[in-house]
């Protein structure tokens, strides 16, 4: 079967529905021969001295000044990471590159929308960044102040970062996708100084006045004494405020080309990146220098197998995430990776773009969220097809637990049965992967992220009192420290400790999902444990039942949301959008509440199902759950201005109105 091409549709669905038969996928043999990794031994060693594993990957780094103490553990849950040590995150994925006599290797193979291609060189970068690190100081920016960063998928993005890291400046880079309003808030909570943005961003052939939407807000911020604007999409009339805008392009020109990096503490802040919490405001998770280049270099290369010299390496994620910072900015760059850097939607100018772009530039990993799988799925098989994608040899998973099903299209469809699929569990607090497969060593299960890396300590543990839950469901914790783990949540010390290590005690990081370690000791990360739902008394994830929705092979991805009801508390409402052109009928619903009640149980069934073209998504592919709750409850919509198309919620309501 590996290798060939997936058939006809009707064909490609008896084979997904059989391999979904296959337990264990063990890491192709040819794989293994050329892997990094493929002695399991890795694990105990790692497990004997954790210390002395990390300090060994640190060592592939280059620092000033070496570090006295491996893990400062004298104050939990506040530690530090090779203390005493100095370095720069900037020369370590820069400058002793191009010492090393790498620098024309191509960092990114950048490709826009509109078919432009621009190959930047470590050479290219590192002239870059000196300049505007230079500019930047001439701004007034100084070690320690906070320079926000609000840019689109384009090469500047990671020039204005690696500036920052250059000179100390932590940088607060705030996702594209988010509104103006989003970014005035962050700006604001973490008083930053510069902000780096641009006079417009491309979205499928349309351009959004950045530069011009950030002056509409930004206006009476105190702290903000600069706004840098990048020229990208060409637009004219930007407005520019005398004294407060410059131009990117004309501060660089003007700046010294020569721009030491400074030697920093391993604990100097390194970035702050806010991400969602439980309640509305959002945290500024804190991450410092040593510890961080640490943890996303190691992974970075052992998780992807990397050799730099062969490979091209594409994650398709947003760098205004943390998956952006560490696995299309820092780990790849520290490791002297080729990368691809995509500017665009999946689906412009059309829907092949992602495989025209890997067959062009003869990517050798892709790194992706299951969200984008599953919309690929939905597409149909026949599109990717059509490229030649044999250059492909690994494949990754991130952000959202990964169906069998949706696991076994894109190890089939995409990865012609041939490249191992690496299902990385992290979060924006852990810096870096935390469980997943070693892809020379790890037998896979499609669903599960299989064991921890090696070094972290992860255990899945009973919601009542903590102790470890030998095979079931639990919340997950890591038991001991890591080096790229968050170090506070920014100006907010007591919310850092309450989140995360009030539960279980000082030494214990409550990562905030439910879990399943089975009887192989590898993980199921079934997801939040703010998204339980609660039926009759039986505790339900919404991401269980959605997998097992999404096993009905006319279904293309569900939302499930716990709808408040009489009878039992709460009951499952699912909103499921069917492959292709099929219509949903009364039939339809009973089979699906039946591969329900043989996947979890019967009294997982979903009480109402409601037909959706279409699912709510914020930009970054998350279902909003809320969202779907207020539909399913006949509650007026709340706030929309998140969604990657506000127009879903109007469809769906009127879809709800048809169906009553
Ligand atoms: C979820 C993204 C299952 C999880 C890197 C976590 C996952 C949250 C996986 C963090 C995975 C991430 N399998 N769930 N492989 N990866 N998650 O901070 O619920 O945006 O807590 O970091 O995403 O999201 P964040």
């Amino acid at each position: 079967m590996a290798g060939t091409a997936a058939g006809d549709g009707e064909t490609l669905e008896r084979e997904l529905d059989e391999m979904l038969e296959i337990e264990r996928f063990d890491p192709p043999e040819e794989f293994r021969r050329q892997a990094l990794l493929s002695d399991p031994a890795i694990y105990e060693q790692a497990a004997a001295d954790p210390q002395g594993w990390w300090a060994g990957q640190a060592e592939a780094l280059h620092w000033f000044e070496p570090w006295e103490t491996v893990l400062d553990d004298s104050d939990p849950p506040f530690y530090k990471w090779f203390t005493g040590g100095k370095l720069n995150a900037s020369y370590n994925c820069l400058d002793r590159h191009v010492e090393a006599g790498i620098g024309d290797r191509v960092a990114y193979h950048w490709r826009g929308e509109e078919g432009e291609r621009r190959d930047v060189t470590y050479a290219d970068l590192h002239r870059d960044v000196q300049r505007f690190a230079n500019a930047l100081k001439d701004l007034g920016v100084r070690q320690g102040d906070v320079v926000g960063i609000y840019l689109p998928m384009i090469p500047e993005v990671v020039v204005a970062m690696l500036a920052c890291a250059r000179i100390g400046a932590p940088h607060n880079v705030v996702f594209g996708g988010f509104s103006a309003e989003s970014v005035k808030e962050r700006m604001e909570f973490s008083e930053a100084k510069v902000l780096i943005t641009v006079d417009g961003a491309r979205r499928k052939g349309k351009t959004a006045p950045i530069k011009a939407s950030v002056d509409e807000v930004m206006g009476d911020l105190d702290s903000l004494k600069t706004v840098v604007v990048v020229r990208h999409a060409g637009l004219d009339g930007v407005p520019m405020s005398d004294g407060r805008d410059v131009w990117y392009d004309e501060v660089c020109a003007a700046a010294d080309p020569v721009c030491p990096a400074e030697p920093l503490d391993a604990e100097h802040p390194l970035f702050i990146l806010y991400t969602s919490g439980s309640t509305a405001s959002p945290k500024g998770i804190l991450h410092t220098t040593g510890g961080y280049l640490t943890g996303v270099s190691t992974t970075h290369r052992h998780v992807f197998d990397l050799k730099p010299e062969s490979d091209v390496y594409w994650c398709a994620a947003d760098v205004g995430w943390i998956t952006g910072h560490s696995y299309i900015v820092y780990g790849p760059l520290a490791n002297g990776a080729t990368s691809v850097m995509w500017e665009g939607a999946p689906d412009y100018p059309h829907r092949g773009i992602w495989w025209e772009v890997a067959q062009e530039t003869r990517a050798t990993i892709l790194y992706a969220a299951p969200t984008a799988i599953r919309t690929f799925m939905k597409w149909g098989h026949e599109i990717p097809e059509g490229y030649d994608l044999s250059a492909l040899r690994l494949l990754g998973s991130v952000g959202e637990p990964i169906n069998p099903k949706a696991w076994l299209w894109y190890h089939k469809v995409i990865g012609g049965g041939r490249c191992p699929i690496v299902d990385t569990w992290w979060q924006t607090e852990t810096g870096a992967i935390m469980i997943t497969p070693l892809p020379g060593i790890t037998s896979t299960k499609p669903g599960s992220a299989t064991r921890p890396f090696p070094g972290v300590f992860a255990e899945v543990v009973s919601e009542a009192d903590g102790t470890p839950v030998e095979s079931g469901q639990g919340l997950l914790v890591l038991t001991q420290p890591w080096p790229s783990m968050l170090r506070t949540l920014y100006k907010e010390h007591d919310r850092f400790v309450e989140t995360y290590f009030a539960r279980f005690g000082k030494e214990t990081y409550l990562v905030g999902d439910a879990a399943r370690a089975d009887r192989d000791g590898y993980f199921w990360i079934i997801g939040r444990i703010d998204d339980v739902v609660n039926v009759s008394g039986h505790r339900l994830s919404t991401a269980e039942v959605e997998s097992a929705i999404v096993a009905h092979e006319k279904v293309a991805e569900a939302a499930v949301i716990g709808q408040s009801d009489d009878d039992t508390g709460q009951a499952i409402a699912a909103f499921v959008t069917l492959n292709g052109e099929i219509e949903g009928t009364d039939e339809l619903v009973a089979e699906i509440g039946a591969v329900v009640a043989e996947r979890i149980g019967k009294f997982a069934r979903p009480k109402r199902i409601i037909w959706a073209d279409d699912l709510p998504k914020t930009r970054s592919g998350k279902i909003m759950r809320r969202l779907l709750r207020d539909i399913a409850e006949g509650r007026a919509l709340g706030d929309v201005t998140t969604l990657r198309d506000p127009s879903v919620m109007a469809a769906l309501e009127s879809q709800i109105q048809d169906a009553e």
